[in-house]
């Protein structure tokens, strides 16, 4: 097989035979097992990077031009350079589709600000940044979830106050996530100083009284791509939508909660702390809303076959 998009020396061939994803680093293609960064690499001593999970439908990325312009802000957060351009962000994500196996595909990329000689939190003076994609499948959230919906906790929103950066140093994150695995529940809402801020890794949106209402975005949460398809195709199908701060007790007293992310898409969420939301199960606005949004899936992935 000889595409242009490969990478040299690798073919989708090579990949449905190996099963080994080829990922990019620095500068070059190999296999996963055989990638290496220093361990002087900020990102490995101080979570010192950023990142973006980026979905891909029938090998198109979808709103890759969103995600890279989040991708900027958080460079721009974290006061580091964009090491590419954006059309070479675009040329090698194109290159890491085309050499992984799978229509549908989950694109990880991170920059972190390098590694220096000794370990020192302010930023050393020449350093490369350090450049990793890679991809792994996607797969739609399992149809249970979006049929009978998942339940989740509640808890103090303990982040820093620069949510809005996709920092690569998510302990808080993985913390709050875990204590909704150990309750045997799928994510954990976070409530800062009474208000809802979002999820330990997705955005959060109430339902109450036909009127969808979504947490303002401002530095206590990530500004979520997907979050940006729901209140697009709320305006576009004439739903009733505020963007501004939920309170604590409009989350307890919900019709409907969804989930949303770019792995996840839209979840509804039917239980939160052992408590039923709304009637217990998905609400009529959510089956709604996920039809809009698998229409919308389907349409930009045809306007790019037609182009
Ligand atoms: N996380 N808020 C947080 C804290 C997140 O980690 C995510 C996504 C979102 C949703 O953003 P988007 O719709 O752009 O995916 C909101 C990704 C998927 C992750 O860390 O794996």
């Amino acid at each position: 097989m000889n595409d242009s998009r490969l990478p040299a020396g690798r073919t989708h061939a090579d990949s449905t035979m190996t099963s080994i994803p080829t990922i990019y680093l620095n500068g070059e293609f190999m296999p996963l097992a055989e990638a290496r960064v220093p361990v002087m690499d900020r990102g490995f001593l101080f979570g010192d990077g950023v990142y973006e999970v980026i979905p891909v439908y029938s090998r198109r990325p979808f709103r890759l031009d969103e995600h890279l312009g989040r991708l900027q802000r958080s460079l721009d957060g974290i006061r580091l350079a964009n090491p590419l351009r954006g059309d070479a962000w675009t040329a090698l994500i194109a290159q890491i589709i085309a050499a992984n196996e799978g229509e549908d595909q989950q694109i990880y990329l991170q920059v972190t600000r390098g590694a220096d000689g000794k370990r020192n939190h302010a930023f050393p003076k020449e350093i490369q940044p350090t450049v990793f994609v890679m991809s792994e499948p996607l797969l739609p959230p399992p149809a249970a979830q979006r049929a009978q919906g998942i339940a989740a906790i509640s808890a103090a929103d303990n982040r820093w106050h620069r949510c809005d950066i996709k920092a690569t140093s998510l302990l808080a994150n993985c913390l709050l996530r875990q204590r909704a695995i150990d309750a045997g529940c799928a994510e954990t809402l976070l409530l800062r100083d009474g208000f809802l801020t979002e999820g330990a890794a997705s955005n959060i949106f109430v339902v109450k009284n036909d009127v969808i209402l979504a947490p303002p975005k401002n530095h206590l949460m990530l500004p979520g791509v997907t979050y940006d398809v729901i209140l697009e195709l709320a305006a576009r199908h004439g739903l009733p939508h505020q963007a501004r701060d939920v309170l604590e007790e409009e989350v307890r007293t919900a019709d409907e909660l969804w989930l949303t992310s770019s792995t996840k898409e839209v979840l509804p969420i039917v239980r939160l702390d052992d408590k039923p939301v709304g009637g217990g199960r998905p609400g009529p606005l959510y089956a709604q809303m996920l039809a809009w949004y698998q229409d919308y899936k389907r349409a930009v992935m045809r306007s790019h076959v037609d182009a």
